[in-house]
């Protein structure tokens, strides 16, 4: 996995406005055989042409045609930057230095993703092109002022995406805060390697490198344990079809899985972290991340809206494997923190790398 780039970057093009009626724009980014579309609004990729074993081109991110697509009832997060704090926290509020923070229920009684109306999903942040010593990039800022969505500290950040000409995107993330303030970002792409749209996942093969998981309640909250994956519908320490055990946790709290990793991290980082293979095109997701989490998510709450192309994402037509931190981790005293301090920078990256066997 190389970080070089000879990939090359245009934009930007407008996508539409946004219901408030701020533009929204689109860069593209191509490299060797992939192409990535990437939006402000929500810092988002929009689409990923890959290439399958014999080079016929699939767009494998779930999303819209229109900025009136994200806008609506049917966006479940798709390729969006997710913040402040992504995942659940408990309760919708957490104490820091002896003040209580109250955030939006929007997951009643949950806060979930970031918030409610100005979650860094929602919120138009500032595209450019630039090249890096790394290679052509798009970089994304915003600065998320004190008090949105409830949460200490003007935020600034960062999200910025690379193309190598090997297949791998890497998305960097930065924030630096004037007041200490929790600070967890994840990218929320949901792939279906048969193409976004073509049906369920469930014939896809994961391999997770991770060995251990933190149990949640009946509201999706972790219980504060770790725990062995071994001998549980979790164990994906070897290849397994996500359809062949899923059906176990139809009818439990998190419908199918809907589970936070904790992953085996090596010295060297970013560490692969997942590997998932679609049996019919060969396209191969490889993850790569510097965080201890990863959220793997298979589309349970999709109810068949219509999507690209007006294509439907049926209930488990996409699955989700978000780089973080662990859920709730601002009460949860055990569990890695994600307080950022004035004078630290926030500084994460995850690798999508796309590939065909
Ligand atoms: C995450 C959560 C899921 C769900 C989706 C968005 O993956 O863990 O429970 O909320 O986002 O629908």
């Amino acid at each position: 996995m190389s970080h070089a780039s000879a990939a090359e970057v245009s934009g930007p093009t407008p996508f539409g406005n946004t219901y408030d009626g701020l533009p929204v724009e689109r860069y593209t980014l191509t490299g060797g055989k992939i192409t990535v579309r990437l939006m402000n609004r929500g810092a988002t990729i929009t689409e990923v042409l890959a290439p399958d074993r014999a080079q016929n081109l699939a767009d494998v991110v779930l999303g819209f045609d229109n900025i009136a697509g994200y806008e609506s009832e049917a966006n479940q997060y798709f390729g969006c930057t997710t913040g402040r704090v992504c995942n659940r926290i408990a309760n919708a509020r957490f104490t820091l230095d002896g003040r209580q923070y109250q955030l939006a229920d929007n997951s009643a009684p949950n806060h979930l993703h970031g918030g409610g109306k100005r979650s860094l999903d929602k919120v138009v942040w500032q595209g450019e092109k630039l090249v890096t010593p790394r290679g052509t990039a798009v970089r994304f800022t915003y600065l998320s002022p004190e008090g949105e969505e409830g949460y200490p500290g003007n935020l600034k950040l960062a999200t910025t995406y690379i193309l190598g000409d090997d297949g791998a995107l890497w998305i960097e993330w930065e924030a630096t805060t004037d007041k200490p303030t929790p600070v967890n970002l994840t990218n929320h792409s949901y792939f279906n390697l048969a193409g976004a749209g073509s049906g369920t996942v469930l014939d896809h093969e994961v391999t997770l490198y991770a060995d251990r998981y933190t149990p949640v309640d009946a509201n999706l909250i972790p219980t504060g344990k770790i725990e062995a994956v071994t001998g549980t519908v979790l164990d994906f320490t070897t290849a397994k079809r996500i359809g062949e055990r899923i059906e176990q946790l139809t009818n439990t709290p998190t419908k199918g899985y809907d589970h936070n990793f904790v992953v085996m991290q090596g010295k060297q980082l970013p560490a692969a972290v997942a590997k998932v293979r679609e049996p019919k095109s060969g396209r191969v997701l490889t993850v790569f991340s510097t965080q201890p989490g990863l959220q793997f998510y298979t589309g349970n709450f999709l109810t068949g809206q219509a999507g690209k192309g007006g294509k439907p994402y049926v209930y488990r037509g996409g699955f989700c494997l978000e780089t973080q931190h662990f859920p709730d981790s601002v009460n949860q005293p055990t569990f890695p923190t994600i307080i950022l301090k004035p004078g630290e920078t926030y500084r994460q990256t995850c690798v999508y790398m796309f590939s065909a066997e």
